[in-house]
């Protein structure tokens, strides 16, 4: 069974809502995958070794990636990473600059990237909380 990992950094709860939503739709599609949640202070370089698809989250904080994300993206060796399926999300209140961000660094890396990532404004309500549970359904659908 692939093994699904999220990952997601969030200061208000905003992105942790979206990432609950998504992990909800993976559960949804048409395989059978084991998915695991984390906060990005609990996330070990070991969980992302032994995951097959990762989803990285995070909000956009003036225009960038929040500093753990971005530090603990630069910290990841290419070599670990490539030819997992990764992909992007979050919450933000404007353009979401951290989306096309993490989709970048996880090129970079040689990831099989799912495009595009899931962008949601602000606080997700229930029509927000439907587009995360389709997109989790629809990279479950792709696996
Ligand atoms: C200090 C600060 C800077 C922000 N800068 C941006 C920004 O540059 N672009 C954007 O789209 N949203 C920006 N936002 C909005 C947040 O991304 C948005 O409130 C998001 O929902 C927060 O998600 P979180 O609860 O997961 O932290 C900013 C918010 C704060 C508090």
């Amino acid at each position: 069974m692939k093994k699904v990992l999220l990952v997601y950094d969030s200061y208000s709860g905003n992105t942790e809502k979206v990432a609950r939503a998504v992990r909800e739709g993976l559960a949804s599609g048409s395989v059978e995958v084991d998915t695991t949640l984390k906060n990005i202070d609990d996330t070990t370089k070991e969980d992302l070794l032994e995951a097959n698809v990762i989803l990285f989250g995070a909000p956009t904080r003036m225009a960038n990636l929040p500093p753990k994300m971005k530090e603990f993206l630069n910290g990841i060796g290419a070599s670990a990473m490539k030819g997992k399926i990764g992909t992007s999300f979050g919450s933000c209140g404007g353009t979401c600059e951290s989306i096309p961000m993490i989709t970048e660094k996880l090129k970079s890396l040689e990831m099989n990237v799912i495009e595009p990532g899931l962008k949601i404004q602000g606080r997700p309500g229930s029509v927000d909380l439907k587009r995360c549970r389709d997109f989790g359904k629809t990279i479950v659908d792709k696996l």
